[in-house]
Order: structure tokens, then C-alpha cells, then sequence
């Protein structure tokens, strides 16, 4: 089995949710860590629980949708460490309104999302994959993205159009790696329904992207049952887990649960057989997980 001890990874929205549990589970196996966040705070008082157990944490505090800002993560990792074996392009937004149609989604909404769930990613392969690739040897790229980016239909569309997208960047960065039979894989994280502050995105935005006469929320029974969904989700450490077999087995679309499939196989069925799609709400789908685990 892979030993990860002394090895480095890299996180980026490392302060909370999974990227938090990622870091906790890679400390336990004795891998040195480099951890990121737009959140100064959180991300310092995870290193501090994580050092206090004995590992070797940097921190840097990292705006992935800015290039130059994530090119600076990894002169840090390399600067610090002399190596990178794992980077988990993690960190991850949710705008509000959520459940307003998609003319509804202010330009704004669309802009953020894209630059941290697609472009933090982009950044991510820009800044890390060239170095992994000289660098020579054993390396793995998790890159999160989410069921959003498998299924399709209403709701969050700047959320699941960036995902979508992310994902796609990711299947192209493990081709063009499968195609020089490189040492370096690749995984697709796409999880469901994971108990994180990822609701609360909103800490997040930048001052700039506050849409005119500021961010719509959505109904509040709507946003209740959101949370009552949230709450019953997968725990961050059983996404660790599951992460660190991935790693172990080259496993690229890692999927942390069956409840989305049907919204898969419509689109796809629907495409294959040039038909009209009938889409399974989203919302529906995460209950249906979280009912699951009850
Ligand atoms: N929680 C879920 O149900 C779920 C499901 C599918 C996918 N995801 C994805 O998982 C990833 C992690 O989210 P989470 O659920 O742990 O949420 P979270 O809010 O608990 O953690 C996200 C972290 O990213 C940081 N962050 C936000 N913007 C950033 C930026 N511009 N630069 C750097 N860091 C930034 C936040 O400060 C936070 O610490 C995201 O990509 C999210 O889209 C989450």
C-alpha cells in the first residue's frame, strides 16, 4: 500500500468543510502540509489543532481566483518543502439564491463562481502541474468538484455551470496526462450532500462582486429545508477517506453517492437519444440522499 508519510500535499479552501477534513485526514498519515484559504483565521486555528498533533503545517492565505496569488502558493510549497506530492484544488462557493431561475442570477454571482470554482481549479493545474510534471515521479491531482457538475436543470445554475466546467478541465488535464503515460493522477471528487459551511458561502464574497441593491436571498422555508438537508449529509471525514483510497487506487470520478445517477443517465439518455430532457430537480436528488442516510 502507498505510504503518504513525509509526503507534501497542498489544500485549497483548507480552513472548513472538506478541504478542513482532507488536511486532517493527510496529517494522520504523516504527510507534511501546505494549506490555503481566503480566511485567515480558520485556516490558522486549523493549522494550529493540526501542528499541536505533530505535523508540519504552512499556511498561506490564497484568493484562488487570482492567478498570481496560487502561482505564489506553490513558490511557498516548493520554497518550504523541496517537493509536492498531492494538491487538492478544493476551495469552493455557493452565491445565494440558489432557487431563483437562471434570469434571475445576477452577473455578479456568475463572476464569482467562476473565478474561484472554475478558474481556482485552472489555477490550480497552471500553477502545480508543470512543476509536478519536472519535478518527475509520483504525484495526484484532486480536483473538487460536485454532482452539480454531472447532472444538469434548475437551480444554482453560475454554481453547476462552473462545476460543469471544472470538470471538464479536469478530464482534459487526466488525457493529456494519460496521453504521456505520466506518473501524476487524477481524481474527479464529486460529492453530494457533505455537512460543511459551504451554505454560508455568502462570508466569502468580495465587496466588489455585491450585486446592485445587494445579494437576493431565497425563500426562507426553501432555505430551511436546505439546511435540514445539509445537516443530514456525509461528514467531511468520510469524504477524507474516500480521497485518500482514490489516491491509493488512481480512481478518477469519485462520486461520494448513487442519489444523483437518475440525473446523470436523463441528461445522457436524453442527449444519446435526441430527445428533450426531463431533468430531476437537484434539490430532490439531495433529499433523497440525506433520507438515505437516516
Ligand atoms: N458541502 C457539499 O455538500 C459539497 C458538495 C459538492 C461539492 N462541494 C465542494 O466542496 C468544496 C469545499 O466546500 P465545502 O463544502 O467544504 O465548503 P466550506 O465553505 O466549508 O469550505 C470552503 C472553504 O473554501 C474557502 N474559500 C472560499 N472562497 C475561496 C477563495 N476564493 N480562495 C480560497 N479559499 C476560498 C472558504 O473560506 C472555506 O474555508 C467546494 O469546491 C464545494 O463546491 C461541496
Amino acid at each position: 500500500m502507498m505510504d503518504f508519510a513525509g509526503k507534501v500535499a497542498v489544500i485549497t479552501g483548507a480552513a472548513s468543510g472538506i478541504g478542513r477534513g482532507m488536511a486532517e485526514r493527510f496529517a494522520a498519515e504523516g504527510m507534511r502540509l501546505v494549506l490555503a484559504d481566503i480566511q485567515p483565521e480558520p485556516l490558522e486555528a486549523t493549522a494550529e489543532t493540526l501542528r499541536a498533533q505533530g505535523a508540519k503545517v504552512l499556511t498561506q492565505v490564497t484568493d484562488v481566483s487570482d492567478a498570481g496569488a496560487v502561482q505564489a502558493l506553490a513558490d511557498a510549497a516548493w520554497r518550504e518543502f523541496g517537493a509536492v506530492h498531492v494538491v487538492c484544488n478544493n476551495a469552493g462557493i455557493v452565491p445565494g439564491a440558489r432557487y431563483r431561475p437562471i434570469w434571475e442570477t445576477a452577473p455578479e454571482d456568475w463572476h464569482w463562481s467562476l473565478g474561484v470554482n472554475l478558474m481556482g481549479v485552472v489555477h490550480g493545474i497552471q500553477s502545480f502541474v508543470p512543476r509536478l510534471r519536472a519535478q518527475g515521479g509520483w504525484a495526484h491531482v484532486v480536483n473538487t468538484i460536485s454532482v452539480a457538475g454531472l447532472v444538469s436543470g434548475t437551480n444554482s445554475p453560475a454554481y453547476g455551470a462552473a462545476k460543469h466546467a471544472a470538470l471538464r478541465a479536469t478530464e482534459a488535464l487526466y488525457a493529456d496526462l494519460a496521453a504521456e503515460n505520466s506518473p501524476i493522477g487524477v481524481t474527479a471528487l464529486c460529492p453530494g450532500v457533505v455537512s460543511t459551511g459551504i451554505g454560508n458561502s455568502e462570508r466569502n464574497r468580495p465587496a466588489t462582486l455585491v450585486p446592485e441593491g445587494g445579494v437576493r436571498g431565497d425563500d426562507p422555508a426553501m432555505m430551511e429545508k436546505y439546511r435540514g438537508i445539509k445537516a443530514a449529509g456525509l461528514m467531511p471525514a468520510d469524504v477524507a477517506e474516500m480521497v485518500v483510497t482514490a489516491i491509493r487506487e488512481r480512481q478518477f470520478y469519485l462520486v461520494t453517492t448513487t442519489a444523483f445517477d437518475r440525473g446523470v443517465q436523463e441528461r445522457m439518455d436524453a442527449i444519446l437519444t435526441r430527445r428533450n430532457p426531463d431533468f430531476p430537480d437537484i434539490l430532490v436528488m439531495s433529499q433523497e440522499e440525506s433520507n438515505a442516510r437516516k
